[in-house]
């Protein structure tokens, strides 16, 4: 058993991703809603060439238990050992259950306890934060944190500044309490918030889909991920070149290669689905882990920086030594 308390951190022993199996390109994507963009456009200002989109019975729910299932594979840890899960979703099955709860029951397990978090794109980073907390103060010992979305369903498919930029899909990590003398783990996670920007991407209250500023939003992006990634480095006496990896959450190519120049990372340093997953919010950084660990790029020991914003505005960062 691993001790209690302050010698406890949270390591990352298995992750996982699943996207729905329609594959939408940008040139498919415009004619199906007759929008007026190209791929030219879409790709030199974002990055995204296509994105994939759940089918009409697939919940956030079910995306969510099918990355579970394959980062508890790669932890080699049944379900029941599980006590915590938790989902980072904008986009929840219902008001209740909680998508999470609505996971519990598919990976059929009766014990620990399940609930979401809302922080919209920054929700894996916020989910993180919170396992983390509970498994070092020993209230968890072994946890699911899953970003779910099925964005796609709260889009409005006539605004071509915003429909072309989020996709659907789930990642996972399976978290587990190690004595901190072993190193590895989640050396910190660093919060924020800024209600009074809230309007800038929201989701309409009457009409249930995303608005967006996009050029403001990009703004604060650009500062704001900055500056909580110094902080997070700052906080563990780390340098910018201690970082193997960045993980960021995947909304716009050019905001991910000037987070890449700010911390001098060679873009192969960078983990990069934007381009095939387009922005599926809270899912975005676990499937880039997934995808980074499933290949054999991110290896035991070395340092993972994830960031991300989102609607709030919320922003984080997270460093993890895997
Ligand atoms: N196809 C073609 N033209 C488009 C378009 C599209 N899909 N979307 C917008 N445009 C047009 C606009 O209508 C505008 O035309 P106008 O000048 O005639 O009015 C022009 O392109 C420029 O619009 P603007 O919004 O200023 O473009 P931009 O360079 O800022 O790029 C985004 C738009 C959305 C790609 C960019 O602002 C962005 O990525 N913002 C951050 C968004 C983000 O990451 N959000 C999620 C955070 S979690």
């Amino acid at each position: 058993m691993p001790p209690s308390g302050p010698d406890l951190r949270a390591a990352i022993i298995g992750t996982g991703g699943y996207l729905p199996e329609e594959r939408l390109d940008n040139a498919a994507l415009a004619a199906r809603f007759n929008l007026d963009t190209s791929d030219e456009w879409i790709v030199e200002r974002t990055g995204i060439r296509h994105r994939h989109i759940a089918a009409p019975n697939q919940l956030a729910s079910d995306l969510g238990a099918e990355a579970a299932r394959e980062a508890l594979t790669r932890a080699g840890v049944d379900a029941a050992e599980i006590d915590a899960i938790i989902v980072a979703t904008a986009t929840p099955d219902s008001a209740f259950p909680s998508t999470a709860a609505r996971v519990q029951a598919k990976l059929g397990v009766t014990r620990g306890f399940a609930f979401d978090i809302s922080a919209a794109c920054t929700g894996f980073v916020y989910a993180l934060s919170v396992a983390d907390a509970m498994i070092r103060t020993g209230q968890a010992r072994c946890a699911l944190v899953i970003g779910a979305e099925v964005f796609t369903r709260i889009l409005d498919w006539t605004d071509r500044g915003t429909c072309v930029l989020f996709g659907d899909g789930a990642g996972a990590v399976v978290l587990r309490a190690v004595p901190a003398s072993e190193g590895r783990g989640i050396l910190s996670c660093h919060l924020h918030a800024d209600g009074t920007q809230g309007d800038l991407l929201s989701v309409d209250p009457a009409a249930q889909v995303v608005r967006m500023t996009g050029r403001e939003v990009f703004r604060h992006a650009v500062t704001k991920l900055a500056a909580v990634v110094d902080e997070a480095l700052a906080a563990n006496g780390l340098d910018k070149s201690e970082v193997s990896w960045l993980v960021p959450h995947q909304a716009n190519r050019r905001i991910i290669d000037a987070m890449g120049r700010k911390l001098n990372l060679p873009a192969e340093r960078v983990v990069m689905t934007v381009d095939r997953h387009a922005n599926t919010s809270a899912a975005s950084i676990p499937l880039a882990l997934a995808e980074a660990t499933r290949d054999g790029r991110i290896q035991p020991g070395e340092l993972v920086l994830m960031e991300a914003i989102g609607g709030g505005l919320t922003w984080g960062a997270a460093l993890a030594r895997f």
